[in-house]
């Protein structure tokens, strides 16, 4: 399916949250469970792509038929791991929810709590891992998502200029949606179009994903 145009592509997939250890046993993360990545990462091998998934903590299998699997926990991880694999991709899609910052430093040891005080985090900003591919000269088609509980149009549109991608998936998240849940809905947007993907389950959503993927490298890199 995808009608051939990604056989034999090189396509990177992200999925899954990150995590960003405060101490030993604490971390700042978030409620993505990977499943809307690792249902693009599999549609994307049906549709014939070389496919090398990079998944933040996750409790997931990986798909049949994927080329390559590789786990981080942190964003800086996950940041050096699509790097590396992105170098010769054709396509990088970003399902996955980055953090956006992690604390400044990582404690040794357990921090203790201090009775009637509060606890102040100072936290650093993390890379963007999209931002800094799309700065590269040469580099993949690259497909982002955008999570919002609110203005989902225009923050998307926003993201898919200022990270200079190719397409945003766009879905809206918050009260049962989105994260952790095995349906989701999506608009795409590129420059000059949008599309509706209707509430599915994310393997179909998925498979409508990367048709349209497919029909837009055809058209911008064919
Ligand atoms: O994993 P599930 O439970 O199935 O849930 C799926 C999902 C809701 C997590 C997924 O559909 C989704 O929307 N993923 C992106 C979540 C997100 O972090 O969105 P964002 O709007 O914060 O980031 C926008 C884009 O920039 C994303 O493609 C993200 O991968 C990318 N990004 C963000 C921060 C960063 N430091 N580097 C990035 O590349």
């Amino acid at each position: 399916f995808g009608d051939r145009v990604l056989h034999g592509k090189k396509v990177v997939v992200s999925a899954g949250p990150t995590y960003e250890d405060i101490d030993p046993v604490r971390f700042i993360g978030n409620r993505s469970s990977g499943r809307m990545g690792f249902a693009v990462a599999e549609a994307a091998a049906q549709a014939g792509a070389q496919v090398t998934l990079v998944a933040g903590p996750v409790g997931l299998a990986s798909p049949p038929n994927i080329a390559k699997r590789i786990d981080v926990r942190s964003a800086a991880q996950m940041h050096a791991a699509v790097t590396e694999a992105a170098a010769d991709a054709d396509i990088y899609i970003g399902a996955a929810a980055v953090g956006d910052y992690r604390p400044n430093t990582i404690a040794a040891h357990k921090l203790k709590k201090q009775a009637g005080a509060e606890l102040t985090l100072q936290l650093a900003e993390n890379p963007d891992i999209l931002a800094s591919l799309s700065a590269q000269r040469a580099h993949p088609f690259l497909v982002g998502f955008a999570a919002e509980t609110q203005n989902v149009e225009s923050y998307a549109r926003d993201k898919l200029q200022r990270k200079g991608l190719d397409m945003i998936a766009a879905n809206q998240v918050g009260d049962g949606m989105g994260f952790e849940t095995a349906d989701n809905a999506i608009t795409l947007y590129w420059v000059d179009g949008s599309a509706e993907l209707p509430r599915a389950d994310k393997a179909i959503l998925a498979r409508q994903l990367i048709e349209h993927i497919a029909s837009r490298y055809k058209a911008v890199r064919g």
